[in-house]
């Protein structure tokens, strides 16, 4: 049993979980005109997380782990702006686990890789859209000053 990656899996699992829970809530409390794109957004990236989640949690236990159900702080906000900015930041870190697990499967395990390398597009396509999406002079124009944010 490759502990070393079991445990590396579980980190990239609780980053999963995170993305469900604080994607999911920032479709259900975006407000304002542009609602109905966010919410479809936000939305999708929670069923995109899921999806990697199940993935992953499905490979730990094969591997003869235990999947987490662990998950870190969500950060939450009520501010279009800083939902986006936190989903860049998600995305960003999701880069950077699977860049690291890559690494460490790497010459050892190649259907891991295959399988590592594909959510690793998702990923980095999550970056590319937040970071395109936040371009926008209309979305930063909606960062209220001392918005509701908080984590949990
Ligand atoms: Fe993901």
């Amino acid at each position: 049993m490759d502990q070393p990656m079991i445990d590396k899996l579980n980190e990239i699992l609780r980053h999963e979980w995170t993305g469900v829970a604080q994607y999911s809530q920032a479709a259900f409390v975006v407000t304002g005109l542009w609602r109905e794109v966010y919410n479809e957004i936000f939305l999708e990236s929670a069923k995109e997380s899921f999806g990697h989640a199940r993935t992953i949690g499905q490979k730990i236990a094969a591997l003869g782990g235990v999947p987490t159900i662990e998950r870190n702080q969500v950060k939450q906000t009520d501010d279009l702006h800083e939902m986006l900015t936190n989903a860049l930041e998600f995305e960003s870190m999701a880069v950077k686990h699977y860049e690291e697990a890559l690494a460490m499967a790497d010459g050892k395990n190649r259907p891991l890789v295959v399988l590592l390398e594909e959510i690793l597009l998702e990923e980095q396509d999550g970056v590319d859209q937040f970071t395109m999406i936040l371009k926008d002079p209309t979305v930063a124009a909606q960062a209220k000053g001392g918005s509701a944010s908080k984590v949990g």
